[in-house]
């Protein structure tokens, strides 16, 4: 067995208990901190092992580790890799690109994996969906067969990687194993045994790794871009356009951030202690406002309290408009189809079906777009005739619950 990033032990203590009468444990143990050894050579003291003091990328990096381990155990660091990092390289040199290093952990578990050798992991659910981890998922959804997923609905921890709040899961893979069932289990919901099919779904360039509880609702309807329609993150950084915000007045443009979005609306402007007018030259139109129009408005950090992952609201514009870079934009043909968006997005059905996809509190444009959406006319048919405030959960449902 591997232990990567072993620390005191804990992990091979674990197994060692568990171990059947008759099976000999034989563990190397990888650990970068000096510190941690002495606990480490005392945790494992009467068990057959080998403790490597090193940093787990750049052994891999240089062929150190062995190849043919049984299993592989890790409850790996977090944080991000830089695109230059010297651990981003060494991964390479592996031939795959990870952009944090629980993945690189994690793909150098799968690569020391004997054929038909397993491995678990405790890590952060981020992997399994957003646009980041796409190259990581094809490399490992290449090279192993997923067996089960532990997904942990606490989000009290609060992971430095991005600052935001995000589910843990356990993972079990086998390496190179025809892919059969995924057995799925949940601390509040029934365990379930899914075929691969409604894990990762045959059709999805993205490779999602989808969590399914099995109480969300199969969504009808098409990706965003076979309606015609975009999203896109706002583009103004606050910090980094300092000059740019100004008290709203006659040279200013609405600006509006995640806060803005209030009751249901978007409501400009807002006492939420942040400069709600944005200065800007003709000239920089196009790089930070959007035209005026009606839009839908969605906070891409929904707040612990909030009983939505999806928050969204309409915003109808007369001018030309600022949007934080908190928020996600939907510009949209008229009034009529923003509302029927915003009613469709609201939904709990939505929202249901983002769960199964998304760990975190974070709602990336990628997700967005690769949700499914009723055509622009069912749309537009939705919203005709309904106030732009969004009213309470229950009548949004009902108004959507037709084109389920
Ligand atoms: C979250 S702790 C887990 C420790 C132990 N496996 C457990 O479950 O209690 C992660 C461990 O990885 C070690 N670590 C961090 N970066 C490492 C690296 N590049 N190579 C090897 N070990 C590393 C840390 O020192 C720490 O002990």
């Amino acid at each position: 067995m591997l232990d990567l990033g072993a620390g005191a032990g804990a992990l091979t203590a674990a197994v060692a208990r568990l171990l059947p009468e008759g099976v000999n444990l034989q563990v190397t143990c990888v650990e970068m901190d000096a510190d941690l050894l002495p606990h480490l050579g005392r945790t494992l003291a009467g068990l057959d092992h080998e403790i490597i003091h090193g940093d787990a990328l750049s052994l891999a990096a240089r062929g150190m580790l062995r190849e043919d381990h049984d299993v592989v155990v890790m409850n790996p660091p977090y944080g991000k890799l830089a695109a230059s990092s010297e651990e981003r390289r060494a991964m390479a040199q592996l031939g795959v690109d990870v952009p944090n290093i629980y993945a690189a952990f994690m793909a150098i578990g799968y690569l020391h994996l004997r054929q038909g050798g397993q491995m678990a992991a405790i890590v952060p659910r981020s992997w399994t969906n957003g646009p980041y981890c796409k190259r990581f998922r094809e490399h490992m959804l290449a090279h192993v067969s997923l067996d089960r997923i532990q997904a942990f609905a606490s989000r009290s921890a609060l992971f430095s990687e991005a600052k935001v709040l995000q589910e843990n899961v356990i993972v079990t893979c086998t390496r190179s194993r025809e892919q059969g069932e995924v057995e799925l289990i949940f601390d509040d919901a029934e365990p379930r045994r899914v075929p691969f099919e409604g894990i990762v779904h045959p059709r999805d360039a993205e490779r999602f790794v989808r969590i399914p509880t099995g109480r969300e609702r199969e969504l009808p309807g098409a990706p965003l871009g076979a309606l015609g329609l975009r999203v896109s993150t706002g583009k103004v950084v606050d910090f980094r356009a300092r000059e740019h915000l100004a008290e709203p007045g006659n040279d200013t443009y609405p600006m509006i951030y995640q806060g803005n979005i209030h009751a249901g609306r978007v409501v400009w402007p807002r006492d939420i202690g942040k400069a709600q007018g944005f200065r800007c030259a003709p000239d920089e139109f196009r790089k930070f406002l959007v035209p005026p129009g009606a839009c839908v408005v969605v906070k891409r950090f929904s707040a612990k309290e909030e009983k939505r992952r999806v928050v969204a609201a309409v915003h109808e514009a007369t001018t030309h408009v600022a949007y934080d870079n908190k928020t996600n934009v939907f510009p949209c043909p008229d009034r009529d189809v923003a509302v029927g968006l915003a009613y469709w997005l609201n939904s709990t059905a939505v929202d249901d079906h983002f769960r199964a996809f998304s760990g975190h509190t974070q709602v990336n444009v990628t997700d967005l777009r690769t949700m499914p959406y009723p055509s622009l006319e069912q749309l537009r048919l939705l919203g005709s005739g309904r106030d732009a405030a969004m009213p309470d959960q229950a009548v949004i449902d009902a108004v959507v619950e037709h084109l389920l």
